[in-house]
Parts: structure tokens; sequence; C-alpha cells
């Protein structure tokens, strides 16, 4: 039967009150002498002691002891105590009450870690700050955007961190206010760059606590796309314009009566010939960089051979060669190997390479175009002896619609996108294309990979 502590201090007392009134009783019949009454009481008394240094004080001291562990984090152990009483229940509960916090903590540390795992792996940056706007946490992403070390920048001021004067304001307003807040910032360092900031409050239960959030999202790419586009239809309404405008007046003038003098009509309708043909190859090249550029182009690959091709293109511009009186050379040695690629687009961009050699080269100038084999590559260079291309030009000649001499080239009938075009195809071929120039000439070099089983061909 489990009579609890309170019976078994009383049990203790009044057992020892039976045996000091039974030495009493004794020491007073002479039964015993006063020697062995005090030896009795003392034994007696050591007895009850040690049983209440086991029974209960022990149990006590190791309960204490391991409530300060818990207390301190060490989870791990347990209160090994053997008794059929309060303490047992005490111990009991105690160590349901470790179990409990253990598991607490596991799911705990699980959130935490999948929390980490979800902000270590974004592609955007998100820090956070508390309500005197220091830094309280910040991601990877954010480390490798602005080139910062997180362990350093933990605690600091915003601003010390990242050094941009309209994010901190932005942050600050949103701490302020309270609330969310998405705006674009531009930054310059470490690179130039335009953000979407999206920043919202932390709202934590005790007020004074409270921080902010931000993500930022880096949209660069997706602005200068914005800008390219749009630069390219005002390029493309422009380069459209100018033919039609001097159509529109040819034809005006003529309808005004100079169609009565046939020699001018004549003359006039030249011009306006001239001019729809441009209208119309600008179509032509616009489409055909269309749809270059449109990722779902397959190549439809195949062996070609670069001796043939040349042959076959060089043969095209003779005539175009010989009215200005140029001598197309070609240096192609018979072991040349078979590229794979589209035909008809390698054939376009020999054709727009001479097609610039020739128009760009004086009378009496030369043009030559080699190649030959490198490993697991074909190098093709056309080399003429003309203008030249002024070097600050040279990295801008791929661009759409950019002509170092604007009159010029529309002079000889240029749309500016002959080496877009020639750069995208040679892209999509896996190759690589360079120019070099002097007032002497210019040389195009492109090179195309072999491609696997081209060489079996
Ligand atoms: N072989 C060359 N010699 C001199 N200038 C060249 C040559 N090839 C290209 N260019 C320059 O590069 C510009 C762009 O060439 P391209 O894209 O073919 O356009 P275009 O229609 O004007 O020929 C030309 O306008 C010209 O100024
Ligand atoms: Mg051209």
């Amino acid at each position: 039967m489990n009579l609890g502590i309170k019976s078994r201090i009383i049990a203790s007392y009044v057992g020892l009150l039976i045996v000091f009134i039974a030495v009493t009783v004794l020491l007073a019949e002479d039964f015993i002498s006063a020697y062995t009454a005090m030896a009795i009481a003392a034994v007696s008394t050591v007895i009850m002691f040690y049983l209440m240094l086991i029974r209960l004080i022990k149990p006590l001291e190791e309960i204490t002891h391991t409530a300060y562990e818990m207390a301190g984090g060490i989870l791990e152990r347990e209160i090994m105590v053997q008794a059929d009483d309060e303490i047992d229940e005490l111990a009991t509960s105690i160590n349901f009450m470790a179990r409990q916090l253990r598991r607490n903590m596991v799911m705990i540390g699980e959130e935490r870690n999948r929390a980490k795992a979800v902000l270590d792996s974004m592609a955007d940056g998100v820090i956070a700050l508390d309500s005197e706007s220091r830094v309280i946490m910040l991601n990877p992403a954010l480390e490798k955007k602005f080139k910062i070390d997180r362990g350093s920048s933990i605690g600091k001021k915003l601003i010390e961190v990242i050094r941009n004067y309209e994010l901190d304001q932005l942050l600050r307003q949103v701490l302020k206010s309270k609330e969310p807040q998405c705006r674009e910032i531009k930054v310059l360092m470490p690179n130039p760059a335009v953000l979407k900031v999206h920043v919202t409050p932390l709202k934590a239960g005790d007020s004074n606590s409270s921080g902010v959030v931000a993500l930022l999202r880096d949209i660069t790419e997706r602005r200068q796309l914005e800008k390219m586009r749009a630069d390219f239809v005002a390029n493309v309404s422009h380069e459209l314009r100018t033919p039609l405008t001097s159509i529109n007046g040819f034809l005006e003038t003529l309808l005004d009566g100079a169609m009565d003098d046939k020699e001018t009509a004549r003359r006039f309708l030249g011009i306006v010939k001239k001019e729809t043909d441009r209208l119309s190859k600008l179509v032509d090249d616009l489409l055909k960089l269309s749809k270059l550029e449109n990722n779902k182009t397959i190549l439809e690959k195949q062996p070609v051979n670069m001796a043939k091709i040349i042959g076959q293109v060089t043969e095209m511009f003779t005539a175009q060669a010989e009215a200005k009186d140029i001598e197309i050379t070609t240096k192609v040695p018979e072991n040349v190997p078979p590229v794979m690629g589209e035909k008809d687009l390698l054939i376009q961009v020999l054709v727009n390479l001479v097609d610039n050699a020739i128009k760009y080269t004086p009378e009496k100038g030369k043009v030559t175009i080699t190649a030959e084999a490198e490993q697991q590559a074909v190098k093709v260079s056309v080399r003429d002896t003309g203008t030249g291309i002024p070097q600050e030009s040279l990295p801008r000649v791929f661009e759409r619609f950019y002509r170092v001499d604007k009159a010029r080239s529309r002079e000889v009938g240029g749309t500016g996108l002959g080496l877009a075009i020639v750069k995208h195809v040679i892209e999509l071929h896996d190759g690589e294309i360079e120019v070099e120039s002097s007032p002497g000439g210019t040389v195009f070099t492109f090179k195309l990979p072999l491609g696997q089983g081209c060489c079996a061909c």
C-alpha cells in the first residue's frame, strides 16, 4: 500500500519515539545501563537518518540536479529514481516533460533547416532588419549580388552593409509606416543593376521587436530586353520610313508634272525602283533575323562541304566583282572536312560577308576567301583590301542596324542587318566569328565545329 511521503516521515518519528520510550523504560527498570541506552538511541537515530537520506534526500537531490541540467539544454538524461511515492511521480513527470521537450526541439530544428534550405536556394536576395535597422539575416543570393560577407554583416546597420541610400530609405519608411511597399531601385555597386524590391514589415508578438524583410529581384536583363525591343521597333520604323518618304516624294513630283519630261521620269522611276528593292531587302532580312532569333529554330543539319559552297558563292558574285574590277581568289585545300550545318544558312553567311567585302572595297581591289582544317573545326576567312572599319566600331558591327557610314551603306543598298544575321547563324552552329581591320582592309574569320559523325561523310 502506498502511504505517501508524509506517512513515512510520521512513521519514522513515531518509530524513534517508541524506541526512546522503550529505552527509557528499560533504563528505569535497570535492565540496561545508561551507556547502553545512549548507544541504542544513537544507533536508532543514525538508522532513521540513513533511511531518510536514501528514501527522501537522495532522490530529491537527483531530481534537482537533473532539472538544472534540463534548464541548461541537456535533455538526454532521465531521472533514475525507484520509489513508489510522490517522488517517483515527480521524477516520471519530469522525464515525460524532457521527452516532450526533446521532440519539440527536433521539430523546431527541422522547421528551421527547411526554412534555411528555402532561403539558401532562392535566386532572389532576402534581407531582414530589426527595428533599429540592423541586419538580422541575409541569404547567399544577396551575399553574392552585393559581394558581402554574411558573418561580418549581421548586427550592422543596413547602410554600412549595402551602400545604397535609396534602399536604406525604402526599408526605413516601411519600418516606420509598417505598410508593405514595392519599388524599383538602381544600384551601381558592385555592378550596375536594376532591382525590384518588395519590403514587408515583420510583425512580432511584441511590438518593440518588429522589423522588416526585403526581397530583392534582379530585373536588369528584363529591362535591357525591353529597351532593346523598343530600340529595335524604333530602328525598324525609321528604316522603313526613309525609303517610303523618298518614294512618296518622287511619286508626288512625277504627278506634279515631272512625268511629262521623259528623261526625268525615267530617272525618278529608277530611284523609286531602287528604294522599293531596298524596302523588300529590308523586309527579307528582318524575316530572316526573326526566324533565326526564334528560340524554337531547329537546324536541319547535314554534312556541308565548305569548298563547294565557297565555289558557289564566288560564282554568284562574279558579275558584281567584275563590275568593280575586283579580283576574287579562293584558297581551299582538298582535305577540308565537311562541317555539320544547315547548308542554306551557311551559304547566307558567305553571301553576306563576300557582299560586304565587294561593297566596301574600292575598284581594282582584292577579295580572298580561304578555308582550312583546324582541330575539330573548319576556319573560313573573307579578306578584302577595302576601306577598313575604324577600331572603335569593330565591337559594334554585329549589332542590328549598326553601320559605320550610314549614307555609304544606303547608297550601296545595305540594310545594316547583314552581319547580325551572320553572327546569329554562326552562334546557332556553335561556332565563333571575329573581325580584324585596318585602313588597308578587313578580314572576317569564322570557325565551325566539325560535329559528330561529320567525318564519315
Ligand atoms: N568588309 C567590310 N569593310 C568595311 N566595312 C565593313 C565591312 N563589312 C561590314 N562593314 C561595316 O559594317 C556595317 C554593317 O555591315 P552589315 O551588317 O552587313 O550592314 P550593311 O547592310 O550596311 O552592309 C556596314 O555598314 C559597314 O560600315
Ligand atoms: Mg552587308
